[in-house]
């Protein structure tokens, strides 16, 4: 299937790398054209769209910052002349045990994940408003289901989205706004290459029913199916990707 989302522009947060990446790359796939907001130089995503003949704006941005948020969203604007669907991905999730997390840890994994979702909602919800329709999907973790040790900050913030996703659902569904998640499991992107070791990953893969390491195209089905018509009447709910690895 091609072509489900010609003429839709997208804003995916985060999608120089990994999730976000491969995010971007499905949804200008679909047809859309594709914000690619992130604090670091997004050139590789955008190559990798425009090689394939979709098209792509790359916009620095820190999601926690209203600043920069306003001033992508004015650019989104100004480029396209319309939002029609924002993905929340940009998050971190260090490893920390609770007697560890000072308040600058705190902060900075409530800052990104928590905020900066908020922040981004915020500013796309009024022309989406406009336009009678709309697609927000939050980027929630399997590790919520889970309870994964060392990540209670992060595990927070993934509940927290999911929290805000549910609330967000019936206040914007009288304006043709469905705001749903996807909750990955771990997942082969460089964050996970940098922090986390192959024991770990492999202890990740004996728990899912599906016995190899889960890949940021493995979401694209669901993240497709979130921001198509398909889902029209679909708000509030997460889809859990994760190979089986949380089955209660
Ligand atoms: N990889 C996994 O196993 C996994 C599992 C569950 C959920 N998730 C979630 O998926 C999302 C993406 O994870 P990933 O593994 O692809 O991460 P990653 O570290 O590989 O990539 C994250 C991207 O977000 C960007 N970013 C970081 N801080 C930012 C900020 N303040 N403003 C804008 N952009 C910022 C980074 O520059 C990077 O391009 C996160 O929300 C993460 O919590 C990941």
């Amino acid at each position: 299937m091609a072509n489900r989302l010609e003429g839709e522009v997208a804003i995916v947060t985060g999608a120089a790398a990994g999730i976000g990446q491969a995010f971007a790359v499905a949804l200008a796939g679909e047809g859309a054209r594709v914000v690619l907001a992130d604090i670091q130089p997004a050139q590789n995503t955008q190559t990798l769209i425009e090689t394939a003949g979709g098209e792509a704006l790359s916009v620095i941005c820190d999601v926690t910052s209203e600043t920069d948020i306003t001033a992508m969203v004015d650019a989104t604007l100004k480029r396209y002349g319309k939002i029609d669907i924002l993905v929340n991905n940009a998050g971190i999730y260090p490893i920390a045990d609770i007697e560890d997390t000072d308040m600058a840890l705190w902060n900075r994994i409530i800052g990104i994940n928590l905020t900066g979702t908020f922040l981004a909602t915020r500013a796309v919800v009024p022309t989406m408003k406009v336009a009678g329709k709309g697609k927000i999907i939050n980027i929630s973790s399997g590790t919520f289901f889970m309870g994964s040790p060392g990540l209670a900050a992060y595990v927070a913030t993934k509940g927290a989205v999911i929290g805000m996703a549910r609330s967000l659902a019936a206040e914007l569904g009288g304006f043709n706004i469905q705001v749903n998640c996807i909750a990955p499991g771990l997942t082969t992107t460089p964050g996970v290459n940098n922090g986390m070791g192959d024991e770990m990953r492999d202890g990740v893969v004996m728990m899912q029913a599906n016995k190899r390491r889960e890949v940021p195209e493995d979401m694209n089905g669901a993240l497709l199916f979130l921001c198509s018509s398909d889902s029209d009447f679909m708000t509030g709910q997460v889809m859990l990707v994760d190979g089986g690895a949380a089955r209660n």
